[in-house]
């Protein structure tokens, strides 16, 4: 009965079902208490339960029917946090920060279902305040030190953290987005070209943290936001351990980290900038991987060369070829006279040494997914309306749209088919877009059609059979542009044939991120994040009058299939 009432609100394919994993405010440590609808609890019991606005997560498997989940906590609504509606105080303060960050659970197959199991061994919150380690070439760097920490070394806190990675020596990689947004000031700020590029200013986002902790205000810690905005490495197996933020692989709005492996074993990270006209990065490890040694992979991410993307093309033309150019203090004009001293701040400023490079604009770059058994590496372009806009931002090959509402995915293949390689040709996998309305490249490629268009395409993901899942974080108003798309998605791409099928369909107000299999592939776990947004009518999940909450959802077959096949 209970399973009939939610399958209202959530659309998945004839043969299947779904039920709700867990939701923002389940209790998750020892002494926390039930999620309360009235309060939505204080800031000691968010630190004891699963965070809010769940997004990227990886599966980590301890036994047949036995495993552990890490997911971020990208950010949380005050609308429902909150009775009132906003942050007012060092409480509210303490327990939205308490709402971000990444939780790590443990789940187990009873029955055939799968279940959160609260109090376990394994179970963690990393809020916005946990102690964690710099480390990499900018670790100890002036720019890194604070009054608090003056060493540069020991920052406190992950937030905004959007999507994810998980490393083949079994950790858990969580990516820091919009960092910025959470600082702010009442002082006068000097005028400052990389706070300009990184959007960090006087006006915060709205958290309002800054007017209560010290340490979100600019004018008393210039230096705290650039001890954000990194990839953090976590060991979900050892509660105990610190999480890392891994310097090397650069400082900018971090949507994932896609990890592959070299035919020679070196480590090799793809990583979008998630801002219109931002780029898209490659980490390239200095050492190999040591199948018998996890202790010593775990500096693999430490030593390497960061690179960012330059694509090429014939005007026009929706394929082309593309090169790797290296962010190395010292070359490609990354020198001091350009406003470089060290590696450290090549790293920091990663944003600005890409320009100086010459690297290319891209529409948004969100969730990179790179095929499991052929070197294709693809990229969800979310959208960009100030495309062939704003001067800096000129049509090119793989952004080929004025105001592009809709999104694009692009996909290289490494020249020699290496991921280390220097090179790749690439071309537009789909153009999103509304053929309802438009004729022209408006309408999207043709594999889209009236009964799979979507918009904004955000995360991405291969299962290891190579289908490509694609979930959409855009425009749900079904209106104008929109019309016909419908609530936010997941669709499932064919790579080789190109064609495309809406797969579920989420409730009022949300966003669908976040994605990952059991190993049997029978169970597919989903992110339904912030339904009801806005205050829009939701009761997502549990229907009824109660608050909306983001949940992690776990779909399977009515037959035990695998799942998508
Ligand atoms: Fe958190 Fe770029 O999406
Ligand atoms: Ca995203
Ligand atoms: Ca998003």
């Amino acid at each position: 009965e209970f399973r009939r009432v939610l399958f209202r609100s959530m659309t998945v394919p004839e043969g299947y079902q779904w039920h709700v994993l867990t939701s923002w405010g389940d209790p998750l440590l020892s002494g926390a208490t039930p999620f309360d609808p009235l309060t939505r609890g204080s800031a000691v019991s968010q630190s004891l339960a699963m965070g809010d606005n769940n997004d990227g997560m990886s599966f980590f498997a301890l036994g047949q029917d036995h495993g552990v989940i890490a997911v971020n906590n990208e950010y949380t609504n005050y609308e429902y946090l909150f009775a009132e509606g906003r942050c007012i105080s060092i409480e509210h303060t303490r327990k939205a920060q308490a709402a971000h960050g990444v939780t790590v659970f443990e789940v187990r197959r009873k029955a055939g279902v799968w279940q959160a199991v609260p109090n376990a061994p394994l179970n963690r919150r990393i809020t916005a305040n946990t102690e964690m380690r710099l480390s990499g070439p900018a670790a100890g760097h002036a720019w890194l030190k604070t009054s608090s920490d003056p060493t540069g070394t020991l920052a406190r806190g992950t937030f905004n953290n959007c999507a994810n990675g998980r490393t083949p020596w079994g950790t858990y990689l969580t990516c820091e987005e919009n960092f910025n947004g959470y600082f702010g000031t009442a002082s006068a700020l000097p005028d400052n070209a990389a706070f300009k590029r990184y959007g960090i200013g006087a006006k915060d986002a709205g958290y309002n943290w800054h007017p209560f902790d010290g340490r979100f205000d600019l004018g008393q810690n210039p230096n705290e936001p650039n001890r954000f905005g990194w990839v953090v490495e976590i060991d979900p197996m050892n509660p105990h351990s610190m999480p890392t933020k891994r310097t090397a692989l650069g400082r900018f709005k971090h949507e994932n980290a896609e990890v592959v492996l070299s035919a020679d074993g070196r480590v090799v990270v793809y990583m979008g900038d998630d801002e219109r006209g931002e780029h898209i990065y490659k980490f390239v490890s200095a050492k190999t991987i040591d199948p018998n040694n996890h202790a010593a992979n775990r500096q693999l991410l430490d030593e390497g060369t960061l690179y960012v993307a330059r694509f090429s093309a014939v005007d026009g033309k929706l394929s082309g070829q593309g090169e790797w150019l290296e962010l190395t203090h010292g070359k490609n004009g990354l020198t001091p006279e350009n406003g470089f001293k060290d590696q450290a701040e090549v790293l920091i400023h990663a944003r600005l040494a890409a320009t100086v490079v010459g690297a290319t604009t891209m529409d948004r770059p969100e969730w990179i997914a790179a095929h499991p058994s052929r070197a294709e590496v693809y990229v969800t372009l979310t959208n960009n309306t100030d495309r062939g806009v704003k001067p800096n931002q000129p049509l090119n090959g793989p952004n080929p749209r004025v105001k592009n509402v809709y999104g694009q995915i692009v996909r290289w293949t490494p020249d020699q088919g290496q991921h280390t390689a220097p090179t790749f040709q690439w071309d537009i996998f789909v153009l999103a877009g509304n053929p309802t309305l438009h004729r022209d490249l408006m309408a999207g490629t043709p594999n889209i059609n009236a009964d799979n268009m979507f918009n904004s395409p955000d995360g991405l993901s291969f299962d290891k059979d190579g289908r490509l899942w694609i979930q959409t974080d855009g425009d749900y108003s079904n209106a104008n542009a929109f019309a016909g798309m419908g609530n936010n998605q997941m669709l499932c791409a064919n790579p080789t044939t190109g064609e495309i099928k809406r797969f579920m369909v989420g409730p009022v107000a949300c966003e669908i991120t976040g994605i990952c299999f059991t190993p049997d592939q029978r169970t597919l776990f989903v992110g339904i994040q912030h339904p009801g947004e806005g205050r829009k009518p939701s009761h997502f999940p549990q229907g009824a009058q109660a608050v909306p909450r983001s949940s992690i959802v776990a779909i399977s077959r009515n037959d035990g299939g695998v799942i998508g096949a």
